[in-house]
C-alpha cells in the first residue's frame, strides 16, 4: 500500500486523504452550500467502520490473502495500554510523528487532554481508563444518541454533538499519540493528518468493537431511515469508486470479520465519590455566564423535573458553544461538586462527562474557523448513585481547561431536558428500580 503510487486510490497517501474528504474539504451531495463533516456527529461510527473495510479489503487484495483482517488496539485492557508492538516493531506500521514521550512502557491516557503523565501513577492510569471505558459505554450512553452521536440530516450544519465514546476514548487517543511539539499534535492529533500514522486503523477498529459491545449489551441501533440511508463512497480493492449505506454497516458479521471475544474487564467497574451530596453545595462562588469565555471553573444550580426523571433520562444539554476550529477545545462537567478543579481525577461519580475538540485544518476547512456545537451529558445514573433523586435542583460545575494549545469556548444556555427515545437496556432497568423506589416511599408517607 505504500509503495504504490500516490494517485492510485488504494495507496496509503490516498488511503490517509479519504479522512478529510469527509472531514473539511467537501460539501453534501446536493447541496453546494453545507459542508459535509462525518465527526461530532451520529454518523461517526458507520463512516469510520465502511473506511475500515475497504482499507482492509485493498490490504488483503494486495496481500493475496482473504483472510487478512485489520488488527485492534485493545487499550480498554490493562494489557493493552501502550502503543501496541507491531506499531513500533514494524517500519511499515510506525510514524516518525509520534510524543516520543508516550512511546512504550508509557501508558496510555484515556482521558488525555495534553495534561503531564506525571500527575498520576501507572496504578492510578490503569484505573482511570477503565472506569473512562465504563462511563462511555454504559452509565454514560444510556440512549442511541448519547453513544452513537447527534442525528445529522441533509442540510443540517456540521457538528451536531458528540456521542461519548469519541470525545474519549476517540479525540483522547488522537491527542495523545501525536507529537506534541507539532502544530496540532500530528500525526495523530489533528483530523486531516491523523490517517497517515498506520496505528490510526488500530485505534479505529478498537472504536468499531465499543459499537458491537454496546449492542452486545441489549442495545438496539438507531432505526431512523435518514440514519439508515445516508450514503459514503469509497474505492475499493479494484480501485472502482463504490457508493454505500449506513444500514448496511450495522452488522460487522455481514461485512467479513467478528471481534476476538476479550475481556471487558471495565463492565461493572464503580467509580469512588467525592462529595456528601447535597451538604457540600453552599457556597460555589464563580457562576458561569453565558456568552463569555470560560476561563476558570464556575458553577449554576439548575432546577429538575423529578417526575419527568423518572421516566426520561436526565441530561445536562450545554447549548451554543462556540469557538475556533483550528486549536482544540476543552472543558469537563460535574454534578454536585463545585470545589471541582482542573486537578479533579475525573474516575469520580459526580463526573458528567467532557466536550473536547480536535484541531481542524482551515487551510481546507471551508467553514472558516468557526466552532459551533452543543454537548450532551446524561446524568440519570450519577443522579442515582449519588442518591439526588428527591432534589429540586442539581448544581453543575465546569471546569475549562485554556492552557496552550486550547482556546477558551463560550456557550450559551445550560439546563437539565428528559429523553426517552433510544433507551439502553441498562438504563431502562435503572429506571424501574427507581420508579419501583419512588412507589414504595409513597406508599410508606401515606
Ligand atoms: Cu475520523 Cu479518529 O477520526
Amino acid at each position: 500500500m505504500k509503495a504504490l503510487p500516490s494517485e492510485d486510490p488504494r495507496s496509503f497517501t490516498q488511503q490517509a486523504n479519504i479522512h478529510c474528504a469527509y472531514c473539511s474539504s467537501a460539501y453534501q451531495m446536493g447541496n453546494s452550500t453545507m459542508p459535509l463533516q462525518v465527526h461530532a456527529s451520529w454518523l461517526f461510527f458507520s463512516f469510520h467502520r465502511w473506511y475500515l473495510y475497504f482499507h482492509e479489503r485493498i490490504l488483503a487484495s494486495l496481500l493475496g490473502d482473504d483472510t487478512f483482517a485489520l488488527p485492534f488496539w485493545n487499550y480498554d485492557h490493562p494489557d493493552g495500554m501502550t502503543i501496541p508492538h507491531p506499531y513500533m516493531a514494524y517500519p511499515n506500521l510506525t510514524d516518525t510523528l509520534r510524543e516520543p514521550s508516550h512511546l512504550p512502557p508509557a501508558k496510555i491516557m484515556l482521558d488525555y487532554y495534553y495534561m503531564n503523565a506525571s500527575i498520576r501513577t501507572a496504578e492510578e492510569q490503569v484505573a482511570a481508563n477503565l472506569a473512562i471505558i465504563y462511563r462511555m459505554v454504559v452509565s454514560g450512553a444510556p440512549t442511541q444518541y448519547r453513544f452513537f452521536g447527534q442525528p445529522y440530516r441533509k442540510d443540517d450544519p456540521a457538528e451536531p454533538g458528540y456521542g461519548t465514546m469519541e470525545t474519549m476514548p476517540h479525540n483522547s487517543v488522537h491527542g495523545w499519540t501525536g507529537d506534541q511539539n507539532e502544530v496540532g499534535k500530528k500525526d495523530m492529533g489533528t483530523l486531516y493528518a491523523a490517517g497517515r500514522d498506520p496505528v490510526f486503523y488500530a485505534h479505529h477498529a478498537s472504536l468499531d468493537r465499543f459499537w458491537d459491545v454496546w449492542k452486545s449489551l441489549g442495545n438496539d441501533d438507531i432505526d431512523d431511515p435518514d440514519y439508515l440511508n445516508s450514503e459514503f463512497v469509497f474505492y475499493n480493492e479494484n480501485a472502482e469508486l463504490i457508493k454505500v449505506k449506513v444500514k448496511d454497516s450495522l452488522d460487522s458479521a455481514k461485512l467479513g470479520y467478528v471481534y476476538e471475544d476479550v475481556e471487558n474487564v471495565w463492565l461493572n467497574w464503580t467509580t469512588p465519590r467525592l462529595s456528601d451530596g447535597v451538604a457540600s453545595l453552599t457556597g460555589f462562588e464563580k457562576l458561569c455566564v453565558m456568552g463569555e469565555d470560560l476561563t476558570e471553573p464556575c458553577s449554576l444550580e439548575l432546577s429538575r423535573d423529578k417526575e419527568a426523571a423518572l421516566i426520561g433520562d436526565e441530561t445536562l444539554l450545554v447549548e451554543g458553544i462556540e469557538g475556533a476550529l483550528s486549536v482544540p477545545a476543552h472543558f469537563e462537567a460535574f454534578v454536585n461538586l463545585p470545589v471541582a478543579t482542573r486537578a479533579t481525577m475525573i474516575n469520580c461519580t459526580e463526573y458528567a462527562g467532557r466536550f473536547s475538540t480536535l484541531a481542524q485544518n482551515i487551510v481546507t476547512n471551508m467553514t472558516g474557523d468557526f466552532l459551533r456545537t452543543s454537548s450532551r451529558f446524561s446524568i440519570g445514573s450519577i443522579v442515582d448513585s449519588l442518591e439526588l433523586n428527591d432534589q429540586e435542583s442539581l448544581v453543575v460545575t465546569l471546569v475549562p481547561n485554556v492552557d496552550s494549545p486550547y482556546a477558551p469556548v463560550r456557550i450559551s444556555n445550560l439546563r437539565l431536558q428528559y429523553e426517552t427515545e433510544g433507551l439502553s437496556r441498562h438504563r431502562r432497568q435503572q429506571l424501574l428500580q427507581q420508579r419501583a423506589r419512588a412507589r414504595a416511599s409513597k406508599l410508606s408517607q401515606q
